[in-house]
């Protein structure tokens, strides 16, 4: 743990140009903490800083332009019920902001957090016939745990939570919490007919942020949406809500067979209709040509900073026309470097009635 507080407090402070002093007594009373406590307390700028590095260095993430920009909530304190409810729901409504998303991280504590077991804070119900089928066992929990969904293809999941000595439980959001878009095409009108949908932020809430040797368990954030997420991914992927012969039938193409370039088509439509959607809502979304810009662009300020920027390039090419953008056609490395989000072990995941 002194190891990687060291390195953290030294590539922050560095960075931000502190005097060598300071980062002598920092590090002095880091120590000292570690030796008689086994463990030490982030600085709220710590924290916060940490949190932005932690982004920068998300290699899976397009949107890394942004990084400075995050929005830090400080909830280390926090330990009783009420308060937990009100800080998630301060970060939704805060993040979302009536459309003009911002990006937002809330961190829990290190020592005593509440458990959330959701994937993501606002995610769509699973079931055998209907809904998002990647969120089945998420939705199985909510239902032993009491929750009902009104069983459609969008039934948001309630919040699935356990304070550090409760028992897990449920709080199903009010409505006006939660922001969505209804998806229409203005040249195929017949779209709007299949109720598709689609909430505007994605709060991811199953990552372990770890800053200098410390690990919190419960820091859910968000950016905004790239239109690809949503309409190559959750809406077409097959293994998810699989529309592409729903949404080809209402853009009227009459045939799908390989040659005939429609499932193409379809999809090309389907992220415009999507992209269109949101802007109309007035929520903010980035198309994947625009994300490719602005990744280009964090990749030169990193430069000039003197850093290497590391990435996954599977993640960065994006889902749609990945040909037409600069990311695809060069490697990149895709060391781990620290701060960072990581995914948690399997072991903490899952329907613990199973
Ligand atoms: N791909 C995930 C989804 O479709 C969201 C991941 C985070 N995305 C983002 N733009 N911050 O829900």
């Amino acid at each position: 743990m002194l190891e990687e507080a060291k390195s953290f407090i030294k590539t922050m402070y560095n960075e931000l140009n502190y005097d060598k002093e300071r980062i002598v007594d920092r590090l002095k009373e880091i120590e000292t903490d570690i030796q008689a406590t086994g463990t030490y307390d982030h600085t709220t700028e710590e924290l916060s800083y940490g949190a932005k590095m932690a982004w920068r260095n998300s290699n899976r993430c397009i949107g890394r332009f942004f990084w400075e920009s995050l929005t830090v909530a400080d909830a280390r304190h926090i330990q009783n019920e009420d308060e937990f409810i009100h800080a998630i729901e301060q970060h939704i409504q805060i993040a979302t902001n009536n459309g003009k998303i911002k990006p937002y991280i809330t961190i829990f504590s290190k020592d005593n957090p509440p458990q959330i077991y959701n994937n993501q804070l606002i995610r769509y119900a699973g079931y055998d016939d209907c809904g998002d089928p990647s969120e089945i066992k998420v939705t199985q929990l909510a239902q032993h745990l009491g929750w009902q969904g009104e069983h459609t293809d969008f039934d948001v999941l309630p919040l699935i939570y356990k304070m550090p000595n409760g028992t897990m439980n449920y709080y199903a959001y009010p409505s006006s919490l939660i922001k969505e878009v209804p998806i229409r095409h203005h040249r195929f009108p017949k779209l709007e007919a299949l109720g598709l949908k689609w909430y505007a932020v994605p709060i991811i809430s199953s990552m372990d942020l770890k800053i200098g040797g410390i690990t919190y368990p419960t820091a859910p954030f968000n950016g905004w949406y790239m239109v690809n997420e949503i309409a190559v991914r959750n809406f077409t992927d097959t293994y998810r809500y699989n529309l592409l012969e729903s949404v080809a039938d209402a853009f009227e193409f009459d045939t799908l067979r390989n040659n005939s370039f429609n499932k193409d088509r379809a999809l090309v439509e389907l992220n415009d209709a999507v992209y269109q959607s949101f802007k109309n809502e007035g929520v903010s979304i980035v198309d994947h040509v625009t994300a490719s810009k602005q990744f280009e662009r964090f990749e030169l300020n990193e430069s000039k900073q003197g850093r290497d920027v590391t990435g996954k390039w599977s993640w960065l090419a994006p889902s749609l026309s990945p040909t037409l953008v600069s990311n695809y056609h060069h490697g990149y490395n895709n060391e781990i470097k620290e701060p960072n989000f990581f995914y948690k072990k399997a072991e903490t995941k899952g329907c613990p009635f199973h």
